[in-house]
């Protein structure tokens, strides 16, 4: 199985399975998870498959998912083995605006609560979890790089940030000695595709492997919701937060139900289900370091597992591209050829030779390990 192939993470050293195990469905309290059992089985099937790579954050089910996740870690005894990335900004304390956001003070609270429900002594991956509007990234970098140097985390990324904050996040870091940016982990599928004109390119060029979210947005590209005359049936978390304001869950347009039809053609002629097709063709997208798998049930765990053992031809993939292309909003459409063609004078500019930027390749460390670099 395809989990047990690993790449360095970013910038990093750091080795993880192409394939993380997203942990925001461990728990019940959001109404749309799996109980403790599940969980358990769930945890179970993604490790037992090679993977190594395990998501959570601090709030997710009102801090039930670190906790579980610390138990499963313990009770198998996996913590030397496992990545564990884990999240601070939202705030669990009514009335305390600095238990939450991206200042210091809130940083160095969230850790330790951190660390105590995942019975850690340290966080292999700190994410920021969204740009708070007002904290400097000169505060943030300084606050992470001392936890680095502290020993309670190993490795920083951003999470729904601006391009221009992570990547000036970056250069403070890189100017300044700090421990750099080593992921950016962000909503990316084939309906949602806004990525791609700021945060890839910078991620790709300055270090930051791709975390995705959402690659299913939501369980909508499973297929398993249709639309009808009245509304859309189909169960699930979607069904379950219909008419929530939240931006993930606004997923039934008209042109994501044109995406969803191309895909299931292309899902029959590979056949494949929906769900590992719409995977496959989002973890094979430059700058994707690793795609977050979430599931509530094991069958599609299972399912979803199974996403990266089949190549899908060329022209099927540039079909999946084609329907679910992003518009291009200003200044990004004078990158294109265009205006671009206007800037050298009639001569051709063909795009950089292939291997211009150093790309290191090892393979082979050890059995049935593979070990890839995932900077593209
Ligand atoms: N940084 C952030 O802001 C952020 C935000 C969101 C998520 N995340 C991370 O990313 C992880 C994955 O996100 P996500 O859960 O939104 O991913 P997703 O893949 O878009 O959605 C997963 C959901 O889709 C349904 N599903 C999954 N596989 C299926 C299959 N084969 N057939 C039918 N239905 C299927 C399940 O929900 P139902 O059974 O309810 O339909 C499952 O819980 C999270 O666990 C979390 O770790 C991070």
């Amino acid at each position: 199985m395809s989990l047990n192939k690993y790449y360095t993470l970013g910038n990093t050293g750091l080795r993880v399975s192409r394939l993380a195990l997203g942990t925001m469905t461990f728990g019940m309290e959001w109404g749309w998870g799996a109980d403790r059992d599940n969980a358990f089985k769930l945890f179970n099937t993604y490790v037992d498959a090679g993977g190594n790579f395990l998501d959570t954050a601090d709030l997710y089910t009102n801090g039930t998912s670190e906790t579980w996740l610390g138990e499963f870690i313990k009770e198998r005894n996996l913590r030397d083995k496992m990545v564990v990335a884990t999240k601070f900004t939202f705030n669990g304390e009514a009335g305390n605006p600095n238990a939450g956001g991206n200042g210091r003070k809130n940083i160095l609270r969230a850790i330790e609560g951190s660390l105590k429900r995942l019975n850690t002594d340290y966080i292999d991956l700190y994410i920021l979890h969204v740009w708070d509007g007002f904290t400097p990234p000169e505060e943030v970098m300084r606050t992470l790089d001392d936890l680095v140097r502290s020993g309670k985390v190993r490795h920083i990324g951003l999470s729904n940030v601006p391009g221009w904050y992570a990547s000036r996040a970056q250069t403070i870091a890189e100017f300044r000695g700090y421990e750099p940016i080593s992921a950016l982990q962000l909503e990316y599928s084939l309906v949602e595709r806004s990525i791609e004109h700021e945060l890839i390119p910078l991620g790709t060029r300055y270090g930051m492997g791709i975390m995705v979210w959402s690659p299913l947005a939501s369980g909508l590209l499973s297929g398993k919701y249709k639309p009808s005359e009245e509304w859309v049936s189909g169960e699930g978390r979607l069904a379950a937060m219909k008419g929530t304001n939240n931006p993930a869950f606004q997923k039934f347009t008209e042109r994501n139900w044109k995406i969803i039809s191309q895909l299931e053609v292309v899902a029959k002629k590979v056949d494949r289900s929906m769900a590992q097709v719409a995977l496959n063709w989002i973890a094979n997208k430059p700058g994707v370091a690793s795609v977050i798998v979430g599931a509530t049930k094991i069958h599609q765990l299972e399912d979803n597992l199974k996403a990266l053992d089949f190549e899908l031809p060329e022209e099927l993939g540039w079909s999946l591209e084609e329907v679910s292309k992003p518009d291009i909003p200003y200044p990004y459409s004078f990158f294109q050829q265009s205006i671009q063609g206007m800037l050298y004078g009639g001569a051709t500019v063909g795009s950089k030779p292939s291997g211009y930027f150093p790309m290191i390749e090892t393979s082979g460390s050890g059995a049935g390990v593979n070990v890839d670099d995932n900077q593209k």
